[in-house]
């Protein structure tokens, strides 16, 4: 099996866990924590792995698995900010090339971040992952990141 084969077929592993975990699980912050905990550990290209959830005007960190992250994230500064106003998936190759990106950690190279809709399909929180390595994300991992939020619940 190729590298690419190899990635979907870990995410479908990953996806039937947390399909089982999350059918069972009471609460939207055990959900949020439950994620993390499985994605960090199992994808070895995930070096931090959280949610910030918009709080009127500004983003906070939820659950979070990896280094010390920004508390706050404030309003319309860096990639997460940027998926909430464009509602869809950011990708950022390398993100000592972005001005606007918000380093919470030097060691982070590149980046996804996905966008998590309420019922209403509106944005209201966001899943984001870095790498310590450039280029680590492409259009797989935004299916699959997507489909996982989708399990979420709010
Ligand atoms: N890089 C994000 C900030 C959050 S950390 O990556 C954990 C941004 O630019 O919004």
């Amino acid at each position: 099996m190729n590298r690419q084969g190899k990635k979907i077929a870990r995410y479908n592993r990953i996806y039937k866990q947390l399909q089982d975990l999350l059918s069972d699980s009471p609460d939207v912050i055990s959900r949020l924590a439950t994620i993390n905990a499985i994605l960090y550990h199992k994808i070895p290209y995930f070096f931090w792995v959280g949610f910030y959830i918009l709080h009127e005007d500004n983003l906070y960190v939820g659950p979070y698995q990896g280094p010390l992250a920004c508390q706050v994230l404030p309003y319309h500064k860096g990639m997460c900010w940027k998926c909430v106003t464009e509602k869809k998936t950011i990708i950022v190759d390398n993100v000592h090339e972005i001005k606007d990106h918000i380093a919470c950690d030097a060691r982070s190279k590149s980046e996804i971040v996905v966008p998590v809709f309420d019922e209403y399909k509106n944005v209201i929180a966001v899943l984001d992952v870095d790498s310590d390595s450039l280029q680590a994300f492409d259009n797989q991992d935004d299916k699959e990141l997507t489909q996982i939020t989708e399990l979420i619940r709010w």
